[in-house]
C-alpha cells in the first residue's frame, strides 16, 4: 500500500542548533503510527513540520514532507490554508489552542465545516450534529450553544475531533491529545481516536511520551531521541522485543512491565540541542555503552531484523 505521508531526510534547525537530523517517516494509510520518547526529543517539531506550523525561529534547511504524491514543503502558505483543518487535522495538548474561546461550540462547528464544504447553513448545522453524535456528545441540541469553558477537558477534545471529522480529515495529528485529561478520560479519548481510524479508515500520527497507552493502539512505533529516530518497527514486533538500549529502558520504566519490580527509571535527561555530544546522543545514560565506538559516530537506522530498525553499534 502507499503511503499517506512520507517525511524524508527532515532537518530542522533553531539558529545554529539542530533539533531534527535526517527523520524518515512513512504512514500508511488507516493505520496509527505512534512516534514516541520523552519529552524535548523533537516529537511536536516534527509533527508541526507536517502542517507547517513551527515556531518562527525554527527553519527546515533540507526535507521533504509528501503527503499523497505532493511535497508541502513546496506549498504556499495559501495552500497549506486549505490542507489544516481539511485533509490534515491536528489534535493538540491543549485544547483550547484549536478552540475559540469568543465562539460556541455549533457556530465554530458550522464555520468550520463551511470554509472547507461548499453547503448552506442548515446543511452544516445538520453535519454539526451528525458529527457531535458520531463522538457521544451528549445532548447536542443544547451544547452547541455552549462556549468552551463550559464544557470539560475531555469534552473539549471531543468537539476537536468532531471537526476533524466534519472537514473529512485524511490524516490526524494527535500530539499528546489526551496527557492533560484524567486517566479514565485519556482511555475514553483514544478509544474515540482508535474507533475513527477503523470506521473512517483516518490514518493518525499518535504523538505521544507514554509507551503503556501506546502500546494498546498503535500499529507502527518510532522512537525518538534527541532529534533521531532510534528504533522503528510494527507495534507488535516493537512491543515483543524492543532493540534499540533507549526504547528497552522506557519500556523497562513501565509500570505493567515490571508489576513486582521497584520501576527504573532512566537515569539522566535527554540532552538540550545546544549540548554537543559526538557519536550516539545516547551514550550518557546507556548501559550498553562502549567507549571508542559509541562515542565516534552517529550510529545509522538499520535493519537488524525484518521491518525492525534500530540505531545503534551494540544492539
Ligand atoms: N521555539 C523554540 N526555540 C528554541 N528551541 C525550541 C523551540 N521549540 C522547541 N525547541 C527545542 O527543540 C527540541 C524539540 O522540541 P519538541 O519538538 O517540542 O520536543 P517534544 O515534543 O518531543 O517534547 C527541544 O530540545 C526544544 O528545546
Ligand atoms: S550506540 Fe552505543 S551508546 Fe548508543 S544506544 Fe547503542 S550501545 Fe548505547
Ligand atoms: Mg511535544
Amino acid at each position: 500500500m502507499e503511503n499517506i505521508l512520507k517525511i524524508k531526510n527532515l532537518n530542522l534547525f533553531f539558529g545554529k542548533y539542530q533539533a531534527l537530523y535526517d527523520i524518515n517517516l512513512a504512514l500508511k494509510p488507516k493505520s496509527m503510527l505512534a512516534l514516541v520518547g520523552e519529552s524535548g526529543c523533537g516529537k511536536t517539531m516534527t509533527a508541526m513540520s507536517i502542517i507547517k506550523l513551527i515556531p518562527k525561529t525554527a527553519n527546515i534547511k533540507s526535507g521533504e514532507i509528501i503527503f499523497k504524491g505532493e511535497d508541502l514543503l513546496l506549498y504556499k502558505e495559501k495552500q497549506m490554508r486549505k490542507l489544516r483543518g481539511n485533509k490534515i487535522a491536528l489534535i493538540p495538548q491543549d485544547p483550547m489552542t484549536s478552540l475559540n474561546p469568543l465562539y460556541t461550540i455549533g457556530n465554530q462547528l458550522i464555520e468550520a465545516i463551511r470554509t472547507h464544504n461548499d453547503v448552506s447553513e442548515r446543511q452544516a448545522l445538520r453535519k454539526a450534529k451528525e458529527v457531535l453524535d458520531l463522538v457521544s456528545i451528549p445532548d447536542i441540541e443544547n451544547k452547541l450553544n455552549y462556549y468552551p469553558h463550559e464544557l470539560s477537558g475531555g469534552m473539549k477534545q471531543r468537539i476537536i475531533i468532531a471537526m476533524a471529522l466534519a472537514c473529512n480529515a485524511e490524516l490526524i495529528i494527535a500530539d499528546e491529545p489526551t496527557t492533560a485529561l484524567d486517566v479514565t478520560i485519556q482511555k475514553q479519548i483514544m478509544d474515540l481516536i482508535d474507533e475513527i481510524k477503523n470506521e473512517f479508515g483516518t490514518t493518525i500520527l499518535l504523538i505521544s511520551h507514554d509507551l503503556a497507552l501506546v502500546s494498546n493502539y498503535a500499529d507502527y512505533v518510532s522512537v525518538m531521541y534527541s532529534g533521531h529516530i532510534v528504533e522503528k518497527a510494527p507495534a507488535d514486533k516493537f512491543f515483543k522485543k524492543p532493540i534499540h538500549p533507549y526504547s528497552m529502558a522506557l519500556l523497562n520504566s513501565l509500570p505493567s512491565k515490571n508489576p513486582n519490580l521497584k520501576l527504573k527509571t532512566i537515569e539522566g535527561a535527554p540532552p538540550s540541542i545546544q549540548e554537543e555530544i559526538f557519536g550516539c546522543k545516547f551514550f550518557p545514560r546507556c548501559e550498553y555503552y562502549k567507549a571508542g565506538i559509541c562515542d565516534k559516530k552517529t550510529p545509522q537506522l538499520l535493519e537488524k531484523e525484518i521491518y525492525h530498525y534500530s540505531a545503534c553499534f551494540i544492539k
